[in-house]
């Protein structure tokens, strides 16, 4: 059995985001709302669910969003501390960087922007029967070709790290969750400068003779560092296609939280959430649509695939897809948005002032 109470976690939020920008300008992107809560609320859960009891936050860009929000954790039923890097020391300084706070043997390490289905104690049980120094979740894909792929041999033991390559020998790729024997990370990673675990600890490890395994599965597993990949994300979060402990029995085409007011005759679909102290208006139509909190949805506006962040306004009859709104961004009445387009925050777009599309 595995034990997931002697069990440390370790989440990497120290990243600045870059690709959601301009989401990420104010908020570290694991606190962007996804499904209703920040992204990694949902996360935080999951490990609450899983028996872990005791959670160490590696962060930097804008460390102090997570404290103000989380706090010790105790609401949740967790323990969490906080770790805070001057510079960014890479995902390997990071795990590195909080060795002090860790009191196990054993510490589970997450990437605080992947959304995973996967079952958190089969990777601890992985873990514990090979007795191994790391134990690495290896996800199977459809098209492995667009990542490095990591090849076993038959008793789930890593062989190598291959680069990105047109014919992969394997469809495994690393899911960004690691297990590791504490000493582990003493030893084998070096302090006070930026360490990438991928590119340079995991090789040397296996160099060195480590016992580097696999667990292979094919769960729900989504890096949600893209627009497109957020937006997919929080759909099925609230859909149910990937399960959250805070959406229990909650599931459906949207999610409403109770603070926000939605008109009669709107409709939401496709697995939309809305924020804190949003309003839509009448006749709106929002489709696979992530609302932040405090947005004014004018009536009639018909919006998919797209975020509108906090304190934004959109005007009536204006219809946005594929798009990214900044915050208190305001979008008058009757444009049209459609294509990859990022407004910035605080732009103010008159009414009838913008039509643009990627086909026009
Ligand atoms: P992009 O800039 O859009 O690539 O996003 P990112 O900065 O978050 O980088 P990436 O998605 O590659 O990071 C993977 C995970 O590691 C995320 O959860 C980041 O928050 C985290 N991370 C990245 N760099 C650092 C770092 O220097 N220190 C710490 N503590 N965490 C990091």
């Amino acid at each position: 059995m595995s034990h997931p109470e002697n069990t440390d976690a370790v989440i990497l939020v120290g990243g600045k985001g870059t690709r959601l920008r301009p989401l990420t300008m104010n908020t570290p992107k694991p606190m962007l709302p996804t499904a209703g809560f920040p992204f990694l609320q949902h996360l935080l859960a999951r490990i609450e669910a899983a028996g872990i009891k005791h959670v160490v936050l590696s962060t930097s860009f804008k460390a102090e969003v997570f404290s103000n929000y989380f706090g010790d954790g105790s609401q949740m039923g967790l323990e969490i501390e906080y770790v805070f890097e001057e510079e960014a020391l890479g995902t390997g300084g990071g795990i590195r960087n909080v060795l002090d706070k860790l009191r196990h043997e054993t510490v589970m390490v997450f990437n605080g922007d992947v959304l995973s289905g996967t079952d958190l104690g089969g990777i601890l049980q992985t873990h514990e029967d090979r007795d191994a120094d790391l134990t690495m979740h290896l996800l199977r894909v459809a098209d492995p070709s667009a990542f490095g792929c990591v090849p076993t041999d038959a008793d789930g033991r890593v062989l190598e790290f291959l680069e990105k390559t047109e014919d992969p020998p394997t469809d495994q790729i690393n899911a960004g969750c690691y297990v590791f024997r504490r000493s582990v990370i003493e030893e084998d990673i070096p302090t006070g400068r930026n360490v990438s675990v991928e590119r340079e600890t995991f090789p040397m490890m296996l160099n060195n003779n480590r016992k580097v395994y696999g667990h292979v599965d094919n769960s729900y597993w989504r890096d949600m560092g893209r627009p497109t990949d957020f937006v997919r994300g929080s759909s099925d979060l609230v859909r149910g296609v990937v399960p959250s402990p805070l959406l229990a029995g909650k599931h459906g085409e949207s999610y409403v939280d109770p603070t926000a007011g939605v008109a009669g005759g709107a409709l939401l679909l496709g697995g939309t959430a809305v924020g804190r102290g949003s309003e839509i208006g009448a006749g709106c139509r929002l489709d696979g649509t992530v609302i932040f909190n405090g947005v004014t949805i004018e009536p009639g506006a018909v919006i998919e695939n797209s975020i509108i962040a906090s304190g934004a306004r959109i005007g009536a009859n204006t219809r946005i897809s594929d798009a990214v709104i900044g915050e208190g961004a305001v979008i008058g009445a009757r444009c049209e948005l459609a294509g990859g387009m990022r407004i910035w925050p605080g732009v103010v777009v008159p009414d009838t002032g913008i039509r643009f599309s990627s086909d026009a």
